[in-house]
């Protein structure tokens, strides 16, 4: 297992790529059926950093710092062409000197996505992979290829979603100024949901997952598998994906542009809209009893709402 990574490479990280820590914890009040008996705040992680938004840079950051500290000049990681964690990855990388290869599933190089083509000014190395081999992503065998492939090199799987990101992922809960009943954040591949679950363990805070996707089942277990202890206090609603991965309607499209006319908070309908979406349902539904105080963490990600021309 990897060590974490020092105070003193965290602190450079937090200084050479300027990001905003802590994040904002914003009361939103709006007239949404039932809020008037809840209290509920966003934690503006979206604003830690123009590009490193969100759970990115929480994910990413003890990556980083290791590659820093054990002078690894070489991160090597997995997404699809819109993925926020490459463009945040690729970002960070090209901030820092440090090669990167994204390994993209399907072959857009006929017809690079705005991601891709930010990577591609980036410098990142490119990789297309098809279907088959990028299911290979966590198998040992495959990863030991890559790594002989390329010596002195952290691969990071795919969403940055490792045992280092949960220790960044678990400030979010340290730096609370606060008290919350539950904390409410998007899931697909787990990392954000497990740093969640881990830092709150001793605490009476219930953490709630929901669904990006569908994946009732695989997304729990992609998220016990990170956890370091078992742990009951938390869940994934699956009933707000909208189809799938990047699925939406015309309505989460409208509901994110209403909630930006009346907060001047953007969310999108990828993870931050659904969330939101779902969250203004729950409540609705009382799904919250009365007098609870609801923290909804904003995971940025913005950059993935832009469509190709
Ligand atoms: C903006 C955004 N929010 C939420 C998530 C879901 O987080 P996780 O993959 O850790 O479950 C992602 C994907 O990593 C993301 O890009």
């Amino acid at each position: 297992m990897t060590q974490a990574s020092s105070n003193s490479s965290l602190d450079f990280l937090l200084q050479r790529l300027a990001i905003h820590q802590p994040s904002a914890e914003q009361a939103i009040y709006l007239p949404w059926p039932g809020l008037k008996h809840i209290s509920l705040t966003i934690k503006r992680d979206d604003l830690l950093h123009p590009i490193i938004s969100g759970n990115k840079w929480r994910k990413l950051q003890h990556s980083l710092g290791v590659a820093m500290q054990q002078n690894i000049n070489h991160l090597v990681s997995f997404g699809g062409g819109f993925s926020n964690h490459l463009h945040a990855l690729g970002y960070c990388c090209h901030q820092l000197n440090i090669k990167c290869t994204a390994i993209i599933r399907g072959d857009y190089s006929a017809n690079p996505s705005p991601m891709l083509l930010d990577l591609i000014k980036w410098q990142t190395d490119i990789q297309y992979v098809n279907k088959i081999t990028y299911q290979q992503r966590d198998e040992p065998d495959y990863l030991s290829e890559l790594q002989s492939k390329y010596p002195n090199t952290l691969i990071i799987p795919e969403g940055g979603s490792n045992h280092l990101a949960l220790q960044g992922v678990a400030e979010i809960v340290t730096e609370l100024n606060n008290e919350y009943d539950y904390i409410i954040a998007p899931v697909a591949s787990g990392g954000t949901l497990a740093g969640l679950i881990a830092a709150t363990r001793d605490t009476p805070i219930k953490i709630l997952g929901i669904a990006a996707l569908k994946g009732q089942g695989y997304l729990e277990e992609l998220v016990q598998e990170l956890l370091p202890q078992s742990a009951q206090h938390w869940s994934i609603n699956h009933d707000y994906h909208f189809g799938g991965y990047a699925k939406s309607s015309t309505e989460l499209q409208d509901f994110c542009t209403d909630f930006y006319q009346q907060t001047r908070i953007e969310i999108e309908p990828i993870y931050s809209g659904k969330l939101v979406y779902a969250v203004k349902n729950l409540i609705k539904q009382s799904y919250f009893s009365e007098g609870s105080r609801l923290l909804v963490l904003h995971t940025g990600g913005l950059q993935g709402r832009r469509l190709n021309n």
